[in-house]
């Protein structure tokens, strides 16, 4: 059951309280899980400030380069992956940090034989085509342990979704959000600039069973796959709303808090989905598991997915568990006539 936290009356946890209260649950834990976090959440702060300020910095725009995906690179994509991997790479127990804007990950510190070490994996600035526009952004995190098994240490960022031991998003939004969950359910803060910390809100998130809202961008329906399109045509007929802002933290935000369902099949341009594996379908998926919803591919778990590839995309559906069966339901091959 989700605990609102009342400001007045309960006691204000920062995160940092949060993240030591956490560890003191864990008597074995080194402390290098909390110095990560410590770490996304100084640069969180960071890149708020300067999204804050982009406009009369002139900092919006493009660089007039292409990531690796093809993309046109925003400026602020480029600061928001330099703010994250200066402050994660000098941290203590991080291995390898990987992001959508680098082609390969950076090994920090070669394997030592030992899996103490960290894999940070990240989405430095989700929704980028909204700055410009003053929409919603945000930054996706996923940590993994080192795999000291995988024969070249950056390999060790190639493992499923089901051993992240951390996820999370932060939300540039009317206000900062940082939703975060380290397997044991999903808490939110929110940035209080006046002290310039993250004030913990929500304790134990969980999503609704149900809602009636769809989230994907139907501009691609004429290549949806048509399972897809029979279920937008049940949904329409049913009096659902359709919200889609076009940054994935903003509408798994709002999927999160409301209930829904959010997704972005299959199309022409990209037949295995847009969305990234590892720095965007991954921890999202775990944090709307861990809130109590589901997160597929269209067959099955997003988390047990084998990544062969850092930048490899999968299709997302997720959200409220009724709306996951439901869109389901219609993506199940129709039976063959006759079959028994
Ligand atoms: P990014 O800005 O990190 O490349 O991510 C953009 C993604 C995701 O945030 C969003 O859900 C999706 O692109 C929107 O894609 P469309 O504009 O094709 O709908
Ligand atoms: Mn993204
Ligand atoms: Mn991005």
């Amino acid at each position: 059951m989700t605990q609102a936290v009342d400001p007045v009356s309960d006691d204000i946890v920062t995160l940092q309280t949060h993240v030591l209260q956490e560890k003191r649950r864990h008597p074995d834990a080194s402390g290098t899980l909390s110095w990560i976090l410590s770490a996304l959440s100084i640069s969180a702060k960071i890149i708020a400030a300067q999204l804050r300020r982009a406009r009369l910095e002139n900092v919006l725009g493009a660089v007039g380069t292409e990531n690796v995906q093809g993309e046109e690179q925003q400026k602020l994509d480029v600061i928001a992956n330099t703010v994250l991997m200066r402050a994660l790479g000098s941290r203590e127990g991080v291995m390898v940090l990987a992001s959508e804007e680098a082609e390969e990950p950076v090994v920090i510190t070669e394997n030592r034989g030992d899996d103490r070490g960290y894999c940070v994996l990240f989405d430095p600035l989700d929704g980028s085509s909204n700055l410009d526009v003053a929409g919603g952004v945000g930054t996706i995190f996923s940590i993994l342990r080192h795999d000291r098994r995988s024969s070249r240490t950056e390999d060790s960022v190639l493992q499923p979704g089901d051993r992240q031991v951390a996820a999370g998003y932060v939300l540039y939004g009317s206000s900062t959000v940082l939703v975060l969950t380290t397997g044991e359910g999903v808490d939110m803060f929110v940035l209080d600039t006046s002290i310039g910390a993250f004030i913990r809100v929500e304790r134990g998130l969980r999503i609704p069973e149900s809602g009636r809202c769809y989230s994907l961008n139907e501009g691609n329906r004429r290549s949806f796959p048509a399972g897809y399109c029979a279920y937008l045509d049940w949904a329409q007929g049913n009096g659902y709303s359709s919200r889609y802002v076009g940054a994935m933290v903003a509408d798994v935000h709002r999927t999160l808090l409301k209930g829904g369902v959010f997704m972005y099949p299959p199309t022409e341009k990209a037949p295995s989905g847009k969305l990234r594996l590892l720095y965007e379908a991954n921890p999202m998926a775990m944090l709307i598991e861990q809130a109590g919803g589901q997160a597929t591919d269209g067959q099955g778990r997003i988390l047990e997915i084998q990544p062969t590839a850092l930048h490899q995309r999968t299709p997302v559906i997720l959200g409220s568990p009724a709306e996951v069966a439901r869109v389901s339901e219609f993506l199940m091959p129709a039976p063959e006539a006759g079959a028994a």
